[in-house]
């Protein structure tokens, strides 16, 4: 009420802008969260995840790094530096090695006003076990990181997926589990492994760009989801995305201003790694 009372004096340039911010949200959109509830818990923990999902997100979003032995680790760095007491490579380390560190107490270090003494050794979970605990409570996106430099994950996730009972239609119908890359390759692989598996094209801003009609009817051929860069995203790229027939999803939305803005656009779903701001917002 007060910003729009202030709007009418601004002058209409202002009256536009604040309604932006000021409209009601009403909106179906779905939220993701993304690393679980990464902003108050550390990310990639199952203390992230179950937090994501006890404030009502549809989807808990994790990435797959793979170990030396070939196990399916939810972890997004390609090394343990940032996120563990660890250093190194995560695929020059056996799973037996990764489960001795600590995942969790970084969280306390970096952001000690949101830091839980629960959170201390946290451990990396496998997709085996975010499968175990979640399957039929949450859907699950799970993004292959880098599989053109992982040689053997499609078939390794694939493996997973399969002695978890996802790999069936009505999973797929579901979409109880979407398979995200930016990995063209990585996704055509495993699509050809299990058809019908439903597929989330990733994509950079800088690829973006470059992308033609032709390329998307292409892409669609395997994925009908596609997440981009909220920083660049506008109602004509939603516009025309949607024409394409792709589930439109930005990534990664952490303020409230670009929350409304997202959902104003009408995309269907939203990563955030704030997941509970968002869903209040909904
Ligand atoms: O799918 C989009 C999003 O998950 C990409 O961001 O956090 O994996 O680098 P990130
Ligand atoms: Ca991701």
């Amino acid at each position: 009420m007060k910003r729009k009372f202030t709007g009418i004096f601004l002058g209409t340039l202002v009256v536009l802008s604040v309604d932006v911010l000021t409209t009601e949200a009403e909106s179906n959109v779905f939220t993701i969260a993304h690393r679980g509830d990464s902003y108050y818990a550390p990310e990639h923990t199952i203390a992230a995840f179950d937090l994501g999902l006890s404030r009502k997100s549809e989807v808990i979003e994790l990435d797959l790094q793979m170990t030396k032995d070939k196990q399916i680790v939810a972890f997004h760095d390609p090394t343990l530096d940032r996120t563990t007491n660890g250093t190194g490579n995560v695929k020059d380390k056996t799973l037996k090695e990764l489960k001795r560190l600590d995942a969790g107490s970084w969280f306390n270090e970096k952001y000690p006003k949101r830091a839980n003494p629960a959170y201390v050794n946290q451990k990396i979970p496998t997709l085996d076990e975010v499968l175990k605990r979640y399957k039929g409570k949450a859907r699950i996106f799970i993004e292959m990181k880098t599989p053109e430099k992982n040689k053997g994950m499609e078939e390794a996730v694939y493996k997973v997926l399969k002695r978890n009972g996802m790999l069936n239609a009505s999973s797929y119908n579901n979409r109880s589990i979407v398979i995200e890359s930016f990995s063209p390759q990585g996704l055509k692989k495993l699509q050809k492994l299990a058809p019908g598996l439903p597929m989330t094209y990733s994509v950079w801003n800088k690829e973006y760009k470059k992308l033609t009609d032709q390329e998307l009817r292409n892409i669609r051929k395997y994925a009908d989801m596609i997440s981009i860069d909220y920083r660049e995203t506008t109602q004509a790229k939603v516009n025309r995305l949607k024409r394409f027939g792709f589930t439109v999803m930005p990534y990664t939305v952490d303020k409230e201003r670009d929350m409304k803005r997202m959902m104003k656009y009408g995309v269907h779903g939203i990563y955030s790694n704030n997941p509970q701001l968002l869903n209040s917002l909904r």
